[in-house]
């Protein structure tokens, strides 16, 4: 397994991660097995994997509980990051609230659920504009000092909020939406993104020595040797909430995909190790976070280690990318 480190925070990550959203269970993209999902992750372990992010909202706490049982006996091996600030009512009605009352209530939920009785890296899922930054930031403090949350990280920020943030405490992560075909994305599932990944957010990460964590690296699948095109998700698979897998803009992406594969075929690699490899080339990105379901997902995904992009395969990528840089980049 290939490491990587970052000034901020004394940890040594695994460059390949685990996202632990499709753990949320059957009502989420094609739905997972809880049996499959834990020997998935004993798998990752085995394979060097050391890195596993979670939140609370994925399948409205099962993620956090599948993750602590397979954890159990494991939990100082690994860095745990889960999140706070999505929480949702009895109808499963999801709203943000990044106030000091609802985090003390997440948090203990959430060390409940994961089985532990502390979290490495304690992340702001989404911004929540009701709420002043000082009061988020200084409950995160509050909870460092009790030994609930080692560090803070930051997900789905500007660089400006970035900075409010800052001025009361420590943040050692960005987390966003980046990966081969979304550079620079300005919405996810039609929520428009208040942060440019690569021109704005990698940045900030080298200047303040901070982890980046890119969600959907495997843009939800498209960028695997094994997507199907469908003529629909079902509809509780969140993939059919992403404008770009359905409809027009579906066509552009996966015109991009084919002609990836082509040169996936012409090395001899799978896609998904491609578009793994590429992010672990950013600098900034200190592990990626693949969402795996099966044992022969993380197998392959963990196989992108053992080998790298050579300079002449990124150039020869950036050549097949050239067309569509209004697309990535928007
Ligand atoms: N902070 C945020 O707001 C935010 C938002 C989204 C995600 N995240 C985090 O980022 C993680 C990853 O993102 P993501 O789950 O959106 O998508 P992703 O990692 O881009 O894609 C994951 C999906 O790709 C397929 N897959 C994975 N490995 C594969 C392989 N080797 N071969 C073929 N198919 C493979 C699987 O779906 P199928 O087999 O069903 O095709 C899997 O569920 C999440 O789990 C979560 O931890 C965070």
């Amino acid at each position: 397994m290939k490491m990587k480190k970052v000034s901020a925070v004394n940890f040594e990550f695994s460059a390949v991660g685990f996202g632990c959203w499709a753990a949320g269970g059957s009502a989420i993209w094609n739905g997972s097995d809880d049996d499959e999902t834990i020997r998935t992750i004993h798998r990752a372990i085995e394979l060097g994997v050391n890195f596993f992010d979670v939140a609370p909202v994925y399948g409205f706490g099962h993620a956090e509980t599948i993750l602590g049982k397979a954890l159990a006996g494991k939990r100082q091996n690994v860095i745990v990051a889960s999140k706070c600030g999505l929480v949702w009512d009895d109808t499963h009605t999801i709203t943000n609230d990044l106030s000091r009352a609802s985090i003390e209530r997440e948090i203990d939920d959430s060390l409940r659920r994961l089985n532990t009785d502390y979290i490495d890296i304690y992340q702001l899922h989404w911004p929540d504009p009701q709420t002043p930054v000082d009061e988020t930031i200084e409950t995160l403090n509050t909870l460092k000092k009790l030994g609930k949350i080692r560090h803070i990280g930051v997900s789905n920020f500007s660089v400006a909020l970035a900075d409010e943030a800052r001025k009361y405490g420590q943040i050692v992560s960005h987390q966003g939406l980046y990966n081969m075909l979304e550079r620079n994305p300005t919405q996810y599932h039609n929520i428009p993104l208040e942060y440019r990944t690569e021109s704005e957010i990698l940045p900030d990460c080298r200047q303040h020595g901070m982890a980046f964590f890119p969600y959907s690296p495997l843009f939800q699948g498209l960028l695997t040797d094994h997507f199907k095109a469908r003529q629909q998700f079902d509809a509780h698979d969140v993939r059919s909430a992403n404008p770009k897998l359905n409809g027009e803009l579906f066509q552009t992406f996966y015109q991009m995909r084919e002609k990836l594969l082509v040169f996936a075929a012409k090395i001899g690699k799978p896609l998904s190790q491609i578009a793994i490899n590429w992010l672990i080339e950013q600098p900034e990105v200190i592990s990626v976070i693949c969402g795996a379901q099966t044992i022969a997902h993380i197998e392959e995904n963990v196989g992108s280690t053992s080998w790298s992009l050579a300079e002449d395969m990124l150039s020869e990528i950036d050549q097949i990318l050239e067309p569509y840089q209004d697309v990535i980049h928007s």
